[in-house]
C-alpha cells in the first residue's frame, strides 16, 4: 500500500494529538498535527496574515519520537504554540480560505507515501476524504477544559470559556467547519482512558493489516 491515512478530527481537548502521538510511537505512523500549522501561522503573524506573507513563510517540520516539531528562524516553536491565546487567534485565521489552502497543500504534499495519522478539524472531511480510517473524538466541555488546563497550567474557568467559543467558531464557519466526516467512527472519550481510546482505534486498524 503506497499510502495509508488515518484521520482524527474533533473539538479542542478531545484527545486527538495525545492518541496520534501514541499511534506514531507504537504503530510507526507519521503524525501530522494540522492544528499546529494554524497555531504557527497565528503565532508568527497574529491576525494580520496575508497571502503574500504566507508565500514568503519558511518553516520546517519533522517528526521526532512520535511528535511533530516545527522550526522557524532556527527556533523550535512547539511549546510557544500551546497556549489558549494562540489557539484563539488560530481559530480566527483558520476562517480564511487562503490560509486553509496553504495548510492543506503543505499536508497533502507531505503525506504522499507512507503511513500517516493526521489530526485536526477537517482532516477526514476535506483534506483526506478518501482516508482509509476516520475517527471523530469528542468529550464533554468540562472534561476537555480540564485536560487543556492541566496541559498548559492556565485557569480552568477561563480555558473552559475560551474553548467553548473556539468550538462554536470552528463549527459554524463557512469553510471546512468542524463536522463528523462521512464514514467516521465517533468515540466519546469523556469517561475513557487514553489506553481505552487507543485500543478502540487499533481495533479499527485491524482490518487493514497486510
Ligand atoms: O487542534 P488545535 O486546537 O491545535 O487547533 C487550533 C485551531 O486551528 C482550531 O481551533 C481550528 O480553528 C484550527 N484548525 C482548523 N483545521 C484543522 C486544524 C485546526 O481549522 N484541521
Amino acid at each position: 500500500m503506497d499510502r495509508f491515512v488515518l484521520t482524527i478530527d474533533g473539538p479542542a481537548g478531545s484527545g486527538k494529538s495525545t492518541i496520534a502521538k501514541l499511534l506514531s510511537r507504537r504503530e510507526g505512523f507519521i503524525h501530522i498535527n494540522s492544528g499546529m500549522f494554524y497555531r504557527a501561522i497565528a503565532f508568527i503573524f497574529g491576525e494580520d496574515v496575508s497571502e503574500e506573507k504566507l508565500l514568503n513563510l519558511k518553516f520546517s517540520f519533522d517528526v521526532k519520537d512520535g511528535e511533530m516539531v516545527l522550526v522557524y528562524n532556527g527556533k523550535l516553536l512547539n511549546e510557544k504554540l500551546q497556549r489558549e491565546e494562540v489557539g484563539k487567534i488560530a481559530s480566527k485565521i483558520a476562517k480564511k480560505s487562503f490560509v486553509r489552502d496553504f495548510v492543506n497543500k503543505l499536508i497533502r504534499d507531505t503525506a504522499k507515501s507512507g503511513r500517516f495519522v493526521i489530526d485536526g478539524r477537517d482532516c477526514g472531511s476535506v483534506i483526506f476524504p478518501d482516508a482509509q480510517v476516520k475517527v471523530f473524538l469528542d468529550a464533554s466541555l468540562e472534561e476537555r477544559a480540564k485536560r487543556r488546563a492541566t496541559q498548559t497550567n492556565e485557569d480552568l474557568d477561563r480555558i473552559k470559556e475560551e474553548i467553548r467559543k473556539r468550538d462554536e467558531q470552528d463549527k459554524n464557519r463557512d469553510i471546512a467547519p468542524l463536522i463528523v466526516p462521512d464514514g467516521a467512527e465517533v468515540i466519546d472519550t469523556t469517561d475513557l482512558s487514553i489506553e481505552d481510546v487507543y485500543k478502540r482505534i487499533v481495533q479499527l486498524l485491524e482490518g487493514f493489516k497486510e
